[in-house]
């Protein structure tokens, strides 16, 4: 069982921040010393004042034996319980410890007013406290994952949370739970048993299945699954009506029911058109996602969009459609050719412009920088974009601001007939959408300067190919999804970390060369 367990000093906000993100992961809450208190039937002051400290270690132990074996859960350890090696084994073997760090002045103001129920610094607090905290710092300080909560809201600890874990939940449309973990594929048989997912259909791409399906499979037929397995060209070329065809075709081949499972493992447009497919086949069914790009796990894989492209435009024909699991592996990432890891990077510097200035600090520091870094910059993208789609699933708004670099990146992709890799067309779409804010003056003079420098470091392309028509990348932008009466509505960088919707329409401005 993997259960979160939240651990630090007295006063730190272990039960605040452990219930709070129980119920955003939609997980079970317990708290070990309300444990020890009903089992024991008394109070901890009560156990420690007529007993000893080693009497109630003891009680923690058993507690804590106990608790493990439940389902996964968000516990809150008290504040010394894993001071014992055997409790603390107990709690590495069973899941993953987050440490609350604080300041002792934050630990004193909120201990104030509940000081009578930690009898270990009744009295003199400030002074007990004190030296508690320099007895277990080396301890406290052996955590790998930590979370600073000094002058931070309890959202704000909970995002943490959540980043730190690579665990997040989503619930704006659908339910359900982004996993980002190394060797999670091999764990996706039991996950569906356990979420009760049945008759599981795998889809997935030719380059796709040469690396990384004989693990799903061995996976899956470990927990008892039959699976099946459909293979579909590779590319944006194939993102089309024709390949959804025999995706349906091939569903009923393999007898998928309405109860049936399809797992979509591949990049963007694996993930677009199996759930396309499972969102419209006999009216829905579910469908898991295994993003195996860099760009589908920092963007394509949540949110619920799925569909295809028509000769005339890109994405023209979807669905909203949330999957039930997506499960990120970073391991897959390693037979993923470089141009596509490259391509992967323009959407982690979308979010970086859209709302993170230290993700984008952090991808201006070159290629190898942002590769070294690959796991931090995945979970700060992710979290980019599930603030947004948590609070408009459905872009009625702010989820236009993910469109950011797409109107005009999306033009350039379908004027190039898909030579230029989503990624890329989305760089190159950024720069120009930059240059027009300068031009309309949401953005002041240099910031496309800036973001065009931070790609290029990535080896990112940041000009629109002088082969490429601007008259055709101009019809294509006015069919554009984004569109009102005639007016596309474009979202534009006004300086890194703040993106806003304009507008726009004369298309003829993005193409001007000043
Ligand atoms: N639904 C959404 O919200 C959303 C968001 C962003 C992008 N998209 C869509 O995503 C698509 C782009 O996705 P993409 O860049 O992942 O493209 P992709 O799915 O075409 O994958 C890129 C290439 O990498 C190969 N590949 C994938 N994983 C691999 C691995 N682990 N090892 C080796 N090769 C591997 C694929 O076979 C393909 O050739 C576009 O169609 C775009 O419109 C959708
Ligand atoms: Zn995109």
């Amino acid at each position: 069982m993997n259960h979160i367990f939240i651990y630090g000093p007295p006063g730190s906000g272990k039960t605040t921040v452990g219930y709070t993100l129980a119920q955003r992961l939609e997980l079970p809450f317990i708290d070990l010393d309300r444990a020890i208190e009903v089992n024991s039937g008394m109070t901890i002051p009560f156990i420690l004042e007529q007993q000893s400290e080693p009497v109630f270690r003891e009680m923690e132990s058993a507690a804590l034996r106990t608790v493990l074996d439940n389902e996964e859960s968000v516990i809150a350890l008290g504040g010394g319980s894993l001071l014992r090696d055997e409790n603390r084994a107990m709690a590495e073997e069973r899941g993953r410890i987050i440490l609350l760090h604080a300041e002792i002045e934050t630990l004193l103001n909120r201990l104030d007013s509940d000081v009578i129920k930690r009898p270990l610094i009744m009295g003199n607090v400030k002074e007990n406290l004190s030296r508690l905290l320099s007895r277990r710092e080396a301890h406290y300080r052996s955590f790998p994952l930590s979370i600073q909560v000094d002058n931070k809201t309890i959202s704000q600890i909970i995002l943490e949370a959540q980043t730190v874990l690579g665990r997040y939940h989503l619930s704006g449309m659908g339910h359900y739970d982004v996993i980002l973990q190394d060797n999670i594929i091999e764990q996706t048989g039991k996950l569906l048993l356990k979420h009760g997912f049945k008759n599981p259909l795998v889809v997935t791409d030719e380059n796709v299945k040469k690396f990384h399906a004989a693990k799903i499979v061995a996976s899956l037929r470990d927990s008892g699954f039959n699976p099946k397995l459909i293979t579909i060209p590779a590319g944006e070329a194939y993102k089309t009506l024709d390949t959804i065809h025999s995706l349906w075709q091939g569903f009923i081949e393999y007898g998928l029911d309405r109860k049936s499972t399809v797992i979509a493992m591949g990049g963007g447009v694996i993930g677009d058109m199996a759930g396309f497919a499972a969102s419209t086949f006999m009216r829905g069914v579910g469908w898991v996602v295994l993003p195996t790009t860099l760009l589908s796990m920092v963007d394509a894989s949540i949110g619920g969009k799925t569909g295809f492209d028509l000769s005339e435009g890109k994405n023209l024909i979807g669905s909203f459609y949330p999957p039930r699991l997506v499960l990120a592996d970073l391991q897959v990432l390693k037979t993923l050719p470089e141009e596509e890891m490259i391509s992967g990077l323009a959407e982690v510097v979308k979010a970086g412009v859209i709302s993170n200035p230290i993700l984008f600090q952090m991808c201006s520091r070159g290629f190898n920088h942002a590769i070294g870094n690959l796991e931090d910059i995945v979970k700060q993208a992710v979290v980019v974009k599930m603030q947004i789609i948590e609070e408009d699933p459905f872009e009625n708004g702010i989820r236009a601001k993910l469109n950011l670099g797409h109107t005009v990146g999306h033009a350039v992709e379908k004027a190039s007939g898909y030579r230029i890799r989503h990624g890329e067309a989305v760089a190159i779409g950024m720069v120009a959408e930059a240059k027009l804010a300068e031009r309309l003056k949401v953005a002041e003079k240099g910031l496309s300067d800036t973001i065009a420098e931070t790609l290029r470091g990535l080896n990112l392309p940041i000009d629109i190919p002088g082969d490429l028509p601007h008259n055709e990348i101009i019809r294509a932008m006015s069919l554009d999804k984004k569109k009102t009466n005639g007016i596309v509505r474009f979202a534009l960088p006004v300086e890194i970390g703040r993106v806003e919707l304009v507008d726009v329409e004369k298309l003829d401005m993005v193409m001007e060369e000043k």
